[in-house]
């Protein structure tokens, strides 16, 4: 059954936990959803984990259409999540909806995510308002990596702390239906999580939120570029896929790739008068 808005009500009421992963594609968006995950995200981590960039300042709304619409074919059950990309939001009210609409109509998306708290609640309250689900992301935004001064724990001191509750409660009011929380003190989100009637979706921010995400190549050990400290690898794909990798090398360098099972076959009488 398809996972909506109000899967995560029905959650944060019962009190049952929600499980989010990243996805760029269609084949690892099935592989997911076939897992029984709630809701998939299409982050803007793609700059970093699909294109290679060291941030996300680069990922453009065309970048973002086209990874949405592929997982979204893929994502039959989960909710898609689609990310806005840096300066696809900030900059007005107007370029927030526009560009909303874009991922729920081209990428087909089932809602959409941006960073920031109570300075993007009028884009928050606009997107709501045109009937399409936001979901909030507060803490480590790395799209604000430059301001913050580099991929830091938020919330440590009770000014900082103070702060991210009353953002977590602003993106509430303005109507977003879940809020991601990243690289925040455990015992702060769980705070935050208690104060909220929404669901909060930790990254770095402890067992007491209502959901979990993680990127799917942390956790499936195929990115090494960085490993943040919250990452729990649950399989080292990425040592799988090299040697395979060697493996294929060596063997098309062999000529025992491809063998006569991977061949196909044809009467030698039509071969021979060829010759
Ligand atoms: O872009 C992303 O993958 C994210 C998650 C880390 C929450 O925003």
């Amino acid at each position: 059954m398809k996972n909506t808005v109000l899967t995560f009500a029905k959650a944060k009421k019962e009190k049952t936990k929600v499980s989010m992963l990243t996805a760029y594609d269609y084949s690892t968006a099935k592989l997911i959803n076939d897992a029984g995950i709630n809701s998939i995200l299409v982050g803007d981590s793609l700059g970093n984990v699909m294109l290679g960039y060291e941030d996300t300042i680069s990922v453009t709304m065309e970048d973002m259409i086209h990874h949405t619409k592929a997982v979204s074919r893929g994502a039959k059950d989960a909710l898609v999540v689609a990310d806005m990309p840096f300066m696809s939001y900030q900059t007005s009210v107007y370029d927030a909806v526009v560009n909303a609409g874009r991922l729920m109509k081209e990428g087909r998306a089932n809602a959409v995510k941006l960073e920031g708290g109570r300075e993007v609640c009028p884009q928050i309250k606009a997107i709501v308002e045109a009937g399409i689900p936001v979901c909030a992301h507060i803490g480590l935004t790395p799209q604000s990596i430059n301001a913050l001064g580099g991929n830091k724990v938020q919330g440590k001191t009770e000014a900082a702390a103070r702060k991210l509750l009353e953002d977590a409660l602003a993106v509430q009011e303005a109507g977003a239906f879940a809020v991601v929380i990243e690289a925040v003190p455990e015992k702060l989100a769980a705070l935050i999580t208690e104060k909220l009637d929404i669901v909060t979706i930790g990254i770095g921010a402890g067992n007491g939120c209502d959901g979990q995400v993680l990127v799917y190549q942390d956790m499936l050990g195929m990115f090494s570029d960085f490993t943040p400290r919250f990452v729990k690898k649950y399989a080292s794909l990425g040592e799988l896929m090299t040697a395979a990798f060697q493996q294929y090398d060596e063997e098309v360098k062999s000529a025992a790739f491809p063998a006569a099972e991977h061949t196909y076959k044809m009467d030698d009488d039509v071969i021979e008068k060829l010759y």
